[in-house]
């Protein structure tokens, strides 16, 4: 795991920002794996900025998102789709058929609908690059706690905590969604490379479990630390707890000065 300690939440979005554009620069038909919740926003709102530029293009980029509720339509304004098209999707090139959202239709049976998800990924080649939040109960996805570490795309129930963490979203009389079909931990750690962006002391506690607890499935992240390519974005705030911070620094510093010589150690 790479721990990337910065200021602030404007400096962890143009940080995954840049990585996410090196990956496309090198690869303009990468296979991205995006996340829903409030911290990606920042980090979408960047890659419109580079985008609009001409710097990239997402023409022939397909993504797979990690999660969409169970029993609401992909119309509903409170769908991840809806989410995904308004804050990243309707503002750049991308063919919205190369967007791929686990939305279990009505009726469709889950399990079948997780295999065909898992399918459709290996198709394309596998993720080149997943991007994650955490949950303040340390989930990835909707991974919740005593997930299994092996598990592939499915439906998950989520945690009361979980529910009360996204209450705000909803209207009072709006139905919120208690189960969601997520990509598994296995699904996720399958992907070339993760970034995995953490921000406000809401996420202190989960991510110094992620990173400095014991791999347990009671902190579903801390999976991350059997994958060999992982760069944690933090700010101040979300790293606050972390022990070791001062040696993630130099580790990081150490590791700028490589890339800047050899270039990244990661290849697509
Ligand atoms: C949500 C999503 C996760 C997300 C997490 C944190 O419920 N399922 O993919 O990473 O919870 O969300 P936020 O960034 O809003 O704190």
């Amino acid at each position: 795991m790479e721990i990337v300690i910065l200021k602030n939440a404007d400096a962890v979005a143009k940080k995954g920002a840049q990585l996410l554009t090196e990956l496309i620069r090198q690869k303009s038909n990468a296979i991205l794996g995006l996340a829903t919740g409030r911290t990606p926003i920042a980090l979408y709102e960047q890659l419109i900025g580079i985008y609009r530029t001409g710097e990239i293009s997402f023409a022939e980029v397909s993504t797979f998102n990690l999660d969409e509720y169970l029993g609401i339509d992909e119309d509903d304004d409170q769908s991840y789709r809806a989410f995904m098209n308004a804050a990243f999707f309707d503002h750049i090139d991308i063919d919205i058929r190369n967007t791929y959202m686990p939305f279990c239709k009505e009726g469709e049976n889950p399990r079948t609908f997780g295999l065909g998800f898992e399918n459709e990924i290996l198709c394309h080649g596998g993720i080149d690059l997943q991007i994650l939040g955490i949950g303040g109960n340390g989930h990835i996805g909707f991974n919740e706690p005593a997930s299994s570490l092996k598990s592939r795309t499915r439906v998950k129930a989520l945690t009361q905590r979980t529910l009360q963490d996204n209450k705000h979203l909803f209207d009072e009389n709006e139905h919120q969604p208690r189960l969601a079909m997520t990509m598994g931990i296995a699904t996720i750690l399958d992907a070339r490379k993760i970034i995995l962006l953490a921000t406000g002391s809401g996420k202190a506690e989960a991510v110094q479990k992620m990173v400095e607890g014991p791999l347990s499935s009671m902190c579903p992240a801390s999976a991350l630390q059997l994958h060999q390519h992982v760069s944690i974005l933090l700010d101040e705030k979300a790293a606050a707890k972390l022990q070791n911070q001062e040696y993630y620094l130099w580790v990081y510093e150490q590791n700028e000065t490589l890339r800047k010589q050899f270039g990244s150690f990661y290849n697509i």
